[in-house]
């Protein structure tokens, strides 16, 4: 295997920074975490079904690289790969996604570098999610530092979909044949009509629920 950690460089400074990602992942996990416990707490109702934090293995950051046709080393890792520290949220219903992501982008110490909304504009494959490059400051003993987190989220259909869809593409590394990936976009349109029918039931039971509570009231 290659190795990510230039002779020059050493291992100090790559245990620095892998430290400093998976201090961000636990600082944005919980977070959120708190969010859905505000949530509960508020709305009596739990938007996140769960959510996977992990960090990119040494592996693919360097395959990372080498597609981006950059030098396998620490300062490139920083600066173009913005998923070494990865959370991804999967949440009961759409509108659950762009409340989730309105109360991440008001968190006062955080920042939000980008966001992509392939939910608006799915991607060509039929990827769906709603993804925000955020910053989180690491507070260290003798500095602090902006450290980056890629947030995924996205339904249990979207994620249902997107985690069968890489299986299939993984296999065929890439290449899959036509009827393939016009088949997994066809698959992606039926997730879409899923989501939109599940809200809907819900939109409707949390309607009949206020209904008959009003009338109970009235008695
Ligand atoms: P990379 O695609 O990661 O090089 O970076 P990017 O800047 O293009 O970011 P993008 O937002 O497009 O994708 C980042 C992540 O989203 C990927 O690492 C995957 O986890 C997920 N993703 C993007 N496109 C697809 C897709 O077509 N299928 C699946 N299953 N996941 C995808
Ligand atoms: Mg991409």
């Amino acid at each position: 295997m290659e190795h990510i950690v230039p002779m020059d460089e050493g291992i100090e400074s790559w245990n620095t920074t892998i430290f400093l990602y998976n201090s961000a992942l636990k600082e944005v996990k919980t977070k959120v975490e708190i969010l859905n416990d505000e949530f509960q707490q508020v709305h009596q109702y739990n938007p996140i079904e769960y959510v996977k934090a992990r960090i990119k293995t040494p592996e693919s950051i360097v395959k990372k690289l080498k597609r981006y046709g950059k030098e396998t080393s620490i300062e490139n890792m920083i600066n173009y790969i913005n998923d070494i520290a990865g959370i991804r949220i999967v949440c009961s219903f759409t509108s659950d996604i762009y409340k989730l992501a309105e109360m991440i982008g008001k968190q006062k110490d955080l920042t939000v570098v980008s966001v992509k909304d392939y939910i608006k504009n799915p991607k060509e494959s039929g990827y769906k999610s709603y993804h925000m490059l955020v910053t989180i400051p690491i507070f260290m003993s003798d500095r602090t530092v902006n450290t980056k987190v890629e947030i995924q989220i996205r339904t249990m259909a979207m994620d249902f979909w997107a985690s069968l869809e890489h299986k299939i593409y993984y296999k065929f590394e890439g290449n899959a044949p036509d009827y393939i990936s016009r088949d997994l976009r066809e698959c992606s349109e039926i997730v879409s009509m899923l989501d939109a029918k599940m809200l809907q039931l819900n939109e409707a039971i949390l309607e009949a629920k206020a209904a008959q509570e009003e009338n109970t009231g009235a008695i």
